[in-house]
């Protein structure tokens, strides 16, 4: 069973890959826990909450609901959900088990982070998303009316628990999605995993079950081997930003309703691929390659009637520019990027230009 550990200063744990290990769910839930709830949103539930059920049977627990959606990705409802715990019994030796997608493990594990100033998450993924990315390392909170996260705390889990059989009933779109976030991974440090990506593309898109497990491990591993060299985004933590500065702003942009987040991140690396290539950090030859990839994957929705001057503003004010220095990560071949500064504004704008037509 593929199983890579975390270690951070906060906490070191393992995330593990298997499928079908969500049948053994309990034997992740310490012996000395309290209170145990599972929190989780009514899609997910209706979806998975019985394989969970099984999982655990044998044990005690209270399902809560977050609402779902990125509109409710906010702290009120976190706080009804800390009150109905209070209620239910809960106290500091209780334990979070977040079940759901990225919203889920963002809300779910900051809830875990404040509740009595701080109790475990159990950490559970149910979208190929979260299960590559936003279940591991720790990053927790929710969104302000001004931007996405806005507030939030770092928040280790016990460990992170990823059945690559959950995502059987995920829609076509999400999957695609969250592939993004994979070819991400091969582009930024994993080549053996882009030529994975390139070869077996026709298996990876009918979730061929060895090949989604491959690379769902694949980019699991690397993302842990990131997180335990750099929990707090020092320069390796930020390569994971690649294709996230431009995918931001297109969120931002059409009101994080027209695009998924993998699609937005999509856009965001074909947009870093041009201007990687405007500023001689990558070969033609491997623009071709990654473009080629993204196109595999693709198309992502429509990107007509969007203002590219518009998402040049925007990322002057995305959270990740620091004092007013915008940080692009660009790729410099297949596997390796560069953290790159000072790249002069009229090449900005041509590669946001060339990424949406
Ligand atoms: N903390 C991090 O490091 C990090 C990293 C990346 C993304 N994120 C966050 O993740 C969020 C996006 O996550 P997401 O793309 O998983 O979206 P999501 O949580 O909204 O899930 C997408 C949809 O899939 C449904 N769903 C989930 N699991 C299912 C299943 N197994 N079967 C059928 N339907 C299922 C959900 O109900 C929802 O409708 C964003 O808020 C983003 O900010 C966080
Ligand atoms: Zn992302």
């Amino acid at each position: 069973m593929p199983s890579f550990r975390v270690e951070t200063p906060q906490r070191c744990y393992t995330a593990v890959v298997e499928r079908g290990v969500i049948g053994h769910a309990a034997q992740y839930i310490p012996a000395r826990a309290g209170k145990l709830f599972v929190v989780s949103t009514e899609d997910v539930w209706r979806h998975q909450g019985e394989t969970l059920a099984r999982g655990l049977a044998g044990l005690a627990y209270e399902v809560l609901h977050l609402p779902g959606g990125e509109e409710h990705k906010r702290l009120a409802p976190l706080e009804q959900l800390a009150e109905e715990m209070v209620r239910r019994g809960g106290d500091r030796s209780s334990l979070v088990l977040a079940f759901g997608g990225g919203i889920v493990s963002d809300m779910a594990g900051f809830l875990a982070a404040i509740f009595m100033r701080g109790i475990p998450v159990l950490q559970v993924p149910t979208t190929l998303l979260a299960q590559v990315d936003a279940s591991l390392g720790g990053k927790t909170g929710v969104n302000l009316v001004a931007g996405k996260n806005l507030i939030g705390s770092f928040h280790q889990p016990l460990a992170v628990v990823i059945d690559p059989a959950l995502l059987d009933t995920l829609p076509e779109r999400e999957y695609r999605a969250g592939l993004y976030e994979i070819v991400k991974a091969g582009i930024i440090r994993e080549p053996d995993l882009f030529r994975f990506l390139a070869d077996r593309s026709r298996d990876v898109l009918a979730r061929q079950p060895q090949a989604v497990d491959r690379i769902i491990a694949d980019a699991v591993r690397m993302k842990c081997e990131v997180v335990s060299a750099d929990e707090r985004e020092g320069d390796l933590r930020r390569i994971l930003n690649f294709g996230h500065t431009f995918g931001h702003a297109l969120e931002a942009e059409t009101g994080y309703t027209r695009f998924l987040h993998g699609e937005a991140v999509a856009f965001g690396m074909r947009a870093a691929v041009y201007l990687g290539q405007m500023t001689g950090h990558v070969s033609a030859e491997d623009t071709v390659e990654i473009l080629d990839m993204l196109q595999i994957y693709g198309p992502i929705p429509p990107l007509d009637g969007i203002p590219a001057a518009n998402l040049l503003a925007r990322l002057v004010h995305d959270k990740k520019t620091v004092q007013g220095k915008i940080h692009f990560v660009l790729p410099v071949r297949i596997g390796e990027v560069a953290v790159v500064s000072g790249i002069e504004e009229k090449l900005v704008l041509e590669s946001i230009r060339s990424a949406l037509s």
